[in-house]
């Protein structure tokens, strides 16, 4: 039995209720499970005995790990056999950064092209427990490709607010297609979230953001699937790009419950990358002081409890990740403590390289995923990370769910307004610029040089 129970007043509530933080303290709700109840190694037995079964609930990358998921009844699961995706070795980004190996979990190799399939099968599964009939969610994107699909299948009305003119043209063309009701706000994406939960709190529309924790326990199962295809062999880190901090905050709670099962014998360090124009994170794990109050939460150098501040006019161009006000920080700080782990941050420079040299590896990515690479690059020289360290970063999307940036950089015209109005152009470091050549055979022997 799973129940809902609140991150900072621990208050419990049934998972029958239709809440989205706390009723009493408005902080996060996490879903907890009597962890007692299970035997490590029978579960892990189980899940992989299911690797190969032909149902879709025990191929389901998510679902296979259902003993620790909310319960659903299976006519209630709404899955498109997501997860399943692979770890690939990255020899060229390894060298790039410094680093003897490198490998990377791509998550954008789920249905919609992004993780967020994870927890949206089991988000829009509470919904329909819910007997909710219409959905919402703010998104830089994915999440809204990812809910539109998900309430498509369910036969659910999704309504997405998107920040108008700052999400890449793939993932609107998806939401579009999957039939989502687009809400373009004149805002950014921290607009769009507050706006969305006002309407919410307000509406039967159900919320999917990654705030509802529903989300979540599907995104945890990254860490699971990741451990089952290394044996259960936990790497010393993971490295996951921060934007609304849900993501990194679920692999942690994966791991943490991997850890408290005993199927695992230590937590990886869990590192999470932000650009440095959407850096509230990283300025916040900046501030802390050396010492953590008796209640282990960190403080900062004054001795206060150590808060996010938000960044206003966030900016990058990964714009999954363009989000100045988390809402799952403090999720993710209890994560870092739980892991030892690292915030870094990166330019869009060091984005931009990155990305490419993902590309280079036969792999790619969108810009978000880059930060992971970038970030690596730019903490091993400075020793924040030993060379020989068994390291997973996480790849969040799909290469072509924003084919412009990536042409852009090829072709040496990605740029950017900075903070004063002034045109800041990127270099492109490894660009492969496409040549062109007049319709005749002999024109392109002499360019091919043959
Ligand atoms: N990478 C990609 C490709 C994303 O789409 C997102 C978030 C992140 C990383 C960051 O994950 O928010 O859990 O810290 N995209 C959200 C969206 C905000 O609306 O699609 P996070």
């Amino acid at each position: 039995m799973s129940s809902l129970r609140c991150i900072n007043c621990k208050s419990d509530f049934p998972t029958s209720q239709r809440i989205y933080t706390c009723p009493k303290c408005s902080s996060l709700l996490d879903v907890v499970y009597k962890m007692n109840e299970f035997q490590g190694e029978s579960l892990t037995k189980l899940w992989d005995e299911r690797r190969a079964s032909t149902k879709a609930i025990d191929r389901s990358g998510v679902w296979r790990f259902r003993e620790l998921l909310p319960e659903a009844g299976e006519s209630e699961i709404v899955t498109m056999v997501e997860g399943n995706t692979q770890i690939w070795d990255a020899p060229r980004c390894a060298k790039y950064a410094g680093m003897k190996r490198l490998s990377f979990k791509h998550l954008g190799m789920n249905p919609t092209g992004s993780f967020k399939d994870l927890g949206m099968t089991t988000g829009i599964t509470q919904a329909k427990r819910l007997r909710a009939t219409s959905v919402a969610c703010a998104s830089t994107g994915n999440t809204s490709a990812s809910m539109a699909a998900y309430a498509a299948r369910a036969g659910m009305k999704a309504f997405v607010f998107v920040p108008s003119g700052q999400i890449a043209l793939g993932k609107l063309s998806q939401a579009l297609d999957y039939g989502a009701i687009v809400l373009q706000i004149d805002g950014d994406f921290d607009d769009a979230m507050r706006l969305v939960r006002e309407v919410a709190n307000k509406s039967p529309l159900y919320l999917l953001n990654s705030v509802n924790p529903f989300r979540l326990e599907g995104q945890k199962t990254i860490a699971f699937e990741m451990m089952q295809q290394r044996d259960w062999r936990a790497p010393d880190r993971v490295i996951v790009p921060g934007g609304n901090l849900g993501n990194s905050s679920a692999i942690a709670k994966g791991f943490h419950e991997l850890l408290e099962l005993g199927l695992i014998a230590k937590m990886p360090k869990i590192t999470i990358v932000q650009a440095e124009g959407a850096n509230p994170l990283y300025r916040m794990w900046a501030r802390r002081g050396d010492t953590e109050g008796a209640d282990g939460q960190y403080r900062d150098r004054e001795g206060a409890d150590l808060k996010l501040e938000p960044v206003k006019d966030a900016t990058t161009l990964a714009t999954a990740i363009k989000i100045g006000a988390p809402l799952s920080w403090s999720k993710a700080v209890r994560g870092l403590r739980w892991s030892e782990g690292e915030v870094e941050q990166v330019t869009e420079q060091e984005i931009a390289d990155a990305k490419a040299m993902i590309g280079l590896d036969g792999i790619g990515c969108e810009p978000a995923s880059a930060v992971t690479l970038a970030g690596l690059r730019k903490m091993a020289p400075a020793g924040g990370v030993k060379p020989d360290e068994d390291v997973v970063a996480v790849l969040t999307g799909h290469v072509l769910k924003d084919p412009d940036y990536t042409v852009n950089y090829h072709a040496g015209a990605l740029g950017f307004t900075g903070k004063n109005g002034e045109r800041i152009t990127l270099e492109s470091r490894y660009a492969n610029a496409f040549t062109r050549v007049p319709a005749e055979r002999d024109a392109i022997m002499g360019v091919l040089g043959f």
